[in-house]
């Protein structure tokens, strides 16, 4: 029998946000959580210098906070970067890791990625890998190959369900105001959902998020989708009012 999979959003802030966005944010969705009692667990990505701050004003909400990205090793003369370790000592539950910006800005591979994943595993930590497809790769018909290569090469052996989330995330969909439609989006969720069946005894139990300009109108439909789990949402996500919408679309 299928594991009941408790549905994730959440947010990517990306590199915005300041220590008054993020203190209002967490108050008014702290809020929110404790008078509607969401069916969806929500968890808030922000960026590195205001993860300490965030898990304290969001402390005994329930909600969350994930970094962005992390070293694959625990320490070191890595200048600038930071180890899964520090940020589950920030107080940090996820990691998203392998997101298409640090793909494309960074030039990480999937070996990277894979690494940075098992690092999230070794800290105690949840890891968000993402995976997608560019438009060209779409257009040229080799989405689900492009996809089914990256999770194979992205998420490490030390996966379980317990300590990964996978988030499905078309680069073209991401900030343009473009989604993929709902059959696309079943058609890359039920493959991965059967290469995680395949590699792992615990395969049905993985959440897969799906991810790209998941907004307030469009995220019911979304959400209804087979095999989706929950959302990675970037944009939507730097304002309660047009985050909260998303959460309740889950149920
Ligand atoms: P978006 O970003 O919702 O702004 O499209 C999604 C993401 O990059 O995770």
């Amino acid at each position: 029998m299928t594991q009941a999979r408790k549905p994730l959003i959440a947010g990517n802030w990306k590199m915005n946000g300041s220590g008054a966005m993020a203190e209002a944010e967490a108050r008014a969705l702290a809020a929110r959580v404790a008078a509607e009692r969401p069916a969806a667990e929500l968890a808030l990505c922000p960026p590195a210098t205001l993860l300490a701050r965030l898990a304290g004003w969001l402390a005994g909400s329930g909600i969350s906070v994930g970094g962005q990205d992390c070293h694959a090793k625990a320490s070191g003369a890595h200048t600038g970067d930071i180890a899964a370790e520090m940020l589950w000592e920030a107080g940090a539950l996820y990691v998203i890791v392998g997101h298409s910006e640090r793909r494309a800005d960074h030039g990480e591979s999937d070996a990277t990625v894979r690494a940075k994943a098992a690092a999230g595993h070794r800290a105690g930590l949840i890891s968000i890998v993402c995976i997608g497809e560019t438009l060209a790769q779409r257009d040229a018909g080799e989405t689900l190959k492009v996809v089914a290569g990256q999770l194979r090469g992205s998420l490490p052996d030390t996966a379980t369900a317990t300590n990964s989330v996978i988030a499905y995330e078309p680069v073209w969909a991401i900030g343009t105001g473009r989604t993929p439609t709902l059959e696309q989006v079943a058609e890359v969720h039920a493959l991965i959902r059967q290469e995680l069946r395949a590699r792992f005894d615990d395969g049905a139990g993985f959440r897969i998020l799906y991810g790209g300009s998941v907004k307030p109108d469009n995220a019911k439909a979304l959400m209804a989708v087979a095999e989706v789990d929950g959302a990675l949402v970037g944009g939507a996500s730097l304002k309660a009012a047009d985050f909260w919408p998303i959460v309740a679309a889950k149920g």
